[in-house]
């Protein structure tokens, strides 16, 4: 669902030739159904459209589909209600948009950080009476944050975090912000971004305490802005830690971390989720997006912070990790559990 869309071709693309998953049908809007995919599609992917989704009518979102799983890059203006509709009605529901994620029964999922909050599957189709439910990956700025807090929580335990973004235009979709709002221009506000980084963060980093999830105990304090870069939120984070710590055992700890998708295997996982960068001057988007085909999170130059303990620089690619890429992560790992069948 949502097939159209930035996030949606994304979809497309990562499922060309993927070992497990086939994509059998499209959707989108009611203006686009009826139409052939590749006449339907404004696409923007550098690879063309695979010719076995070129020909595939697009279908409206509605419990027709034939197809059990469904992603979605659904714009959030409608997702909510549609992928409630198809969970109830027995799909598995793989979303990308914000309506669900801080819902108490739905899990807001990293495969690498909290694999464990898929418990709240059970609870949530007893909720809807179906074997239907919905799973969530974060927002795409929150992804890269919460990847690098994660082991850092675990080994330190984060007491504050400030982030300040600068987020790629690729993650406001197409056609997205207009080029005379954003060429040679940093723009200070994302609507809802903010807000969704400060408790996004704080959930994910939670734990399942057998019936829903307890937040990290943690403030989080969020600055968003565009820049003028196509693929890529880069991300400035200060951090407190409960424990004493060190600028090298904190790259010890992001350096060697490795979690359930690497140890399983599952094909779309990076041989490595966090890499640390040396050089002085690194991550930088254009360079550096794209490592394990953009599902890497890059972290570099870690040093002390004279306000909070450390601080840091992060980046991943928006609409691959941060998007695309973690739906379908999340449905391996699902693939793995049975789908909760
Ligand atoms: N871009 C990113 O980096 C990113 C990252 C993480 C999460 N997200 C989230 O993912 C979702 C999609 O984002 P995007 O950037 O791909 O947006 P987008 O490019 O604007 O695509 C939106 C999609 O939603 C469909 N749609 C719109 N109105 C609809 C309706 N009434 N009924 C059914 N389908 C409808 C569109 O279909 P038509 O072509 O038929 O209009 C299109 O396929 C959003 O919730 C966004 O917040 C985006």
């Amino acid at each position: 669902m949502g097939a159209t869309g930035a996030v949606g071709q994304k979809f497309i693309k990562l499922l060309e030739g993927h070992p497990w998953f086939d994509v059998a049908e499209v959707a989108a809007s009611e203006r686009t159904a009826g139409k052939r995919y590749g006449d339907a599609v404004s696409w923007k992917q550098t690879t063309s459209i695979p010719e076995a989704v070129r020909s595939l009518e697009v279908l409206p979102c509605t419990p027709e589909l034939k197809s059990r799983i469904v992603f979605s890059g659904l714009d959030a203006s409608v997702a909510g209600e549609i992928e409630a509709d198809l969970a109830q009605a027995g799909y598995v529901v793989l979303s990308n948009s914000k309506n669900h994620r801080l819902d108490a029964d739905v899990p807001l999922v990293i495969p690498e950080i909290n694999p464990d909050h898929l418990d709240l599957i059970p609870i949530q189709k007893k909720n809807l009476n179906s074997k239907g439910y919905i799973v969530t990956n974060s927002n795409c700025s929150t992804m890269f944050l919460a990847m690098a807090l994660g082991p850092l929580h675990k080994a330190f335990q984060v007491e504050k975090v400030m982030v300040t973004t600068m987020q790629a235009i690729s993650g406001a979709g197409y056609p997205g912000v207009p080029s005379l709002d954003i060429l040679g221009n940093v723009i200070p506000f994302i609507g809802g971004e903010e807000e969704k980084m400060e408790i996004e963060t704080r959930k994910i980093l939670g734990k399942f305490n057998g019936k829903n999830i307890d937040l990290g105990d943690f403030p989080v304090s969020a600055q968003c802005n565009r820049v003028a870069v196509e693929d890529g939120h880069t991300m400035s984070i200060a951090v407190k830690f409960a424990r004493k710590t060190s600028v090298n055992e904190i790259t010890e700890v992001l350096n060697g971390f490795s979690g359930l998708p690497q140890e399983l295997g599952l094909p779309s996982a990076p041989e490595r989720p966090i890499v640390v960068m040396s050089e002085k001057d690194r991550p930088q988007p254009r360079f550096d997006v794209n490592v394990f085909h953009g599902m890497a999170t890059l972290v570099g130059r870690i040093r002390p912070c004279s306000v909070l303990d450390y601080k840091f620089t992060a980046l991943g690619h928006n609409t691959i990790r941060g998007a695309a890429g973690a739906s379908i992560l999340n449905a391996e790992l699902l693939k793995i559990r049975g789908f909760g069948d």
